[in-house]
């Protein structure tokens, strides 16, 4: 006998399978046979005690399923957390379990009666390290974790259950000695398989089939090298042995009906980490982060999870508040762990690019250096994102101007200005002169992503599509999307805000040219960004009814169509401008007739397949980028019509808050650009043409009075 191990069990006298909590229960109710149930628990009681004591919990009438006395509460040394059942029909055993730890000397933890968790067949302490795997998806909430972690003062490795036939973690994982798992994957999602894989080395892993995880192989009780479980396969049996494990049948059919084995029969009171046994730990660094936003719709938080382990660090969640409504935010503070001050400040900077804040005891200042050559930042300098930030300078926030993605910060004291005005700015990498002060490093960022306030019922539809499968919506959802959009221009228009459209030259060949000049010309749109390719194939078609050659009315290629762009070109040159050529007379219609005559600015810009270009095309990229974001400021909302290039560009340069809808027919390049991490991205994946006619149509039907009733 192994001295010390000492287990609690419950006499299966009133077991049976009153009600269904889960599949295992199903077209079970009462068809037990008790005499063989009373059988094999005592078989397994004599073989658990031939490893350890055994105490005796006192059945209760009314509560069948006390005999899984797993399901007590998670004890570690004398300490309990008691369950917390998530269905009704077990919260009955709650009292009794809670007398029995107090009368045997525990000290108990309660859980807020809405935070279900169902103790030891949710929790398993690693046999190695002194680390605890802990279950959620079906009866344990994940917020659960974090107050096990700072009751026990353990590391908490949270795994999503997501096979409804494995829904406790001791249905399908179990720790071993000497650090070995026996675990069936396929019943964890696939992050929380990664988390198993970068915990344990694979030697020590031991995947079960689903043979033996449905005979309940998992469902163990470990003592010593000894692994009592209900049934294991030759082949599984084998593979223990050759770790040095024997493994020990008692079948426990009668318990599986309720869906319970080995494992949930007992509870193992001798707990202890194993400090001892555990490799001295590295000197970690911890940091809490800040999360807000609509952590779950928006993917935010497994983006969030997934960088930490991605990048060599692990976390534990130490509060996770849901928003109750789809429209409120959720708040999550998360403990990163990390090997070494230098994986931490990598991972920081990471998780601060996904909008995460700092929380620390002190507000600490944002840590300066000088540019030494001009265009060239320092080391570790801080990359800007797309959400509002502030930098913390002599213990005072300041708001970033200019915010965008892909700058650096330079930090300025306001000139001979008496109050000492600091100002923060994003400044592209090309700008930095000498001597300008730089933020580095994580110290004193933060974001201030705020809630935005869902202002209209139409934004909050159109966000509410933004949020199914990252906003890409499908054919049948566009012409809602189309309609709210609509609104929304029409809002912007008559309140003078401003909205811009990039456009790519796929535009007119789609037929949606006159569509785009009646925007402009309706004022709808307050700058337009494109390259050579959109003015000169719109001004083609105005001229020669064709687009690159090809007759827009009959689909076909005109004879001699090929030199048509070229034809449009050299006319514009000749005049000097598109404007100029306007004024001649010589253009009379399109987009860029519209521009002119309505006095929209338009920026074209330039690449390296440009023919001509038109005098109007700015070929120096800098130039053109500084003219785009000049057009962009302050803009209220961004059409992105089917130019990957321009609308990339465009979106970079574009702070979180503005409304970007991108249109394309390839669902990548939507993706691409409305992944950015702002809820007030909408993609729609179809043809530009198509749209830009819907769009009109629905804006000529806001205009129209509404029918008498
Ligand atoms: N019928 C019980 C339930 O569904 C079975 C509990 C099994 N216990 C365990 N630790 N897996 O709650």
């Amino acid at each position: 006998m192994t001295t010390g191990n000492r287990f609690l069990m419950c006499p299966p006298d009133h077991y049976d399978v009153d009600y269904v909590i889960n599949p295992w229960m199903e077209g079970n109710i009462h068809k037990l046979s008790r005499e063989r149930a009373a059988e094999q628990w005592k078989t397994l009681h004599q073989v658990i005690r031939s490893g350890g004591s055994v105490d005796l919990l006192p059945p209760h009438e009314g509560v069948p399923d006390m005999v899984f006395t797993a399901n007590a509460g998670l004890v570690l040394g004398r300490t309990v957390v008691l369950s917390r059942f998530y269905h009704e029909e077990r919260q009955r055993e709650e009292p009794h379990f809670k007398k029995w730890f107090e009368e045997n000397g525990f000290t108990v933890h309660e859980l807020p009666a809405d935070v279900p968790f169902e103790g030891a067949g949710d929790a398993l302490f690693d046999r190695a390290q002194p680390l605890l795997w802990a279950g959620y998806g079906f009866r344990t909430e994940l917020d659960a974790h974090s107050y096990i972690a700072e009751w026990l003062s353990v590391e908490v490795v949270s795994l999503h259950l997501v096979d409804e036939r494995f829904y406790h973690l001791d249905t399908c994982f179990c720790p071993l000695e000497d650090g070995y798992v026996l675990y069936f994957p396929p019943a964890f999602d696939r992050y929380s398989n990664h988390l198993i894989e970068s915990r344990l080395p694979e030697e020590r892993r031991i995947a079960v089939d689903e043979v033996d995880a449905l005979a309940f192989a998992c469902n163990a009780v470990n003592i010593g090298r000894k692994v009592i479980m209900n049934r294991a396969s030759d082949s599984l049996k084998a593979r223990l042995g050759a770790k040095g494990f024997a493994v020990f049948e008692s079948p426990l059919s009668e318990f599986m009906k309720a869906g319970g084995a080995a494992k949930c029969l007992t509870l193992r009171l001798n707990e202890d980490i194993r400090r001892e046994q555990a490799p001295t730990p590295p000197a970690v660094e911890t940091r809490v982060i800040r999360l807000q936003g609509h952590l779950l719709d928006s993917g935010l938080i497994g983006s969030v999870l997934d960088a930490i382990i991605d990048g060599g660090g692990s976390f534990q969640v130490m509060q996770f508040q849901l928003g109750e409504q789809r429209q409120s935010l959720s708040i999550a503070e998360i403990k990163v762990i990390a090997q070494s001050g230098e994986v931490m400040e990598k991972l920081l900077s990471q998780l601060l690019r996904l909008g995460a804040q700092l929380q620390g005891e002190k507000e600490s200042e944002a840590q300066l250096a000088e540019v030494t050559k001009d265009g060239v930042a320092p080391d570790d300098f801080y990359v800007t994102t797309i959400f509002p930030t502030e930098v913390c300078i002599g213990s005072e926030w300041i708001r970033l101007d200019n915010q965008r993605m892909d700058a650096a910060v330079v930090v300025r004291a306001a000139e001979a200005s008496s109050a000492a005005q600091v100002t923060a700015t994003c400044c592209l990498l090309r700008d930095l002169r000498v001597g300008d002060k730089v933020v580095v490093g994580v110290e004193g960022i933060r974001n201030v992503r705020k809630a935005k306030s869902y202002d209209s019922p139409t934004q909050r539809a159109v966000q509410e599509f933004t949020f199914m499968g990252s906003g890409v919506s499908s054919e049948r959802r566009v012409e809602l999307l189309v309609e709210q959009i609509a609104w929304d221009l029409r809002q912007i228009r008559d309140r003078g805000g401003k909205a811009i459209v990039t456009a790519g030259p796929v535009v007119i060949h789609t037929g949606g040219g006159e569509h785009l000049s009646k925007l402009i010309r309706d004022g709808y749109v307050q700058a337009l960004l494109g390259g050579n390719a959109i003015a000169v194939h719109d001004i083609e078609q105005a001229l020669m009814g064709t687009s690159l050659g090809v007759d827009l009315q009959r689909g076909v290629p005109v004879p001699g169509g090929h030199r048509h762009h070229l034809k449009v070109i050299n006319l514009i040159r000749k005049h000097g401008s598109i404007a100029q050529a306007v004024d001649a007379g010589v253009v009379t219609k399109g987009i860029f007739y519209e521009c002119v005559k309505h006095e929209v600015p338009f920026s074209l810009a330039g690449s390296i397949r440009d023919d001509g270009p038109l005098p109007d095309t700015e070929m120096d990229l800098l130039k053109a980028q500084a003219a785009y974001a000049s057009l962009i400021q302050d803009a209220d909302m961004i059409l992105l019509l089917s130019s990957m290039l321009h609308s990339i560009g465009v979106a970079n340069m574009t702070p979180a808050g503005v409304k970007l809808v991108c249109v394309d027919i390839n669902p990548a390049v939507v993706t691409k650009l409305i992944d950015r991490g702002s809820l007030h991205s909408t993609g729609i994946v179809t043809d530009v043409g198509l749209f830009l006619s819907l769009l009109v149509q629905q804006l000529d039907r806001l205009t129209k009075p509404p029918k008498a009733a």
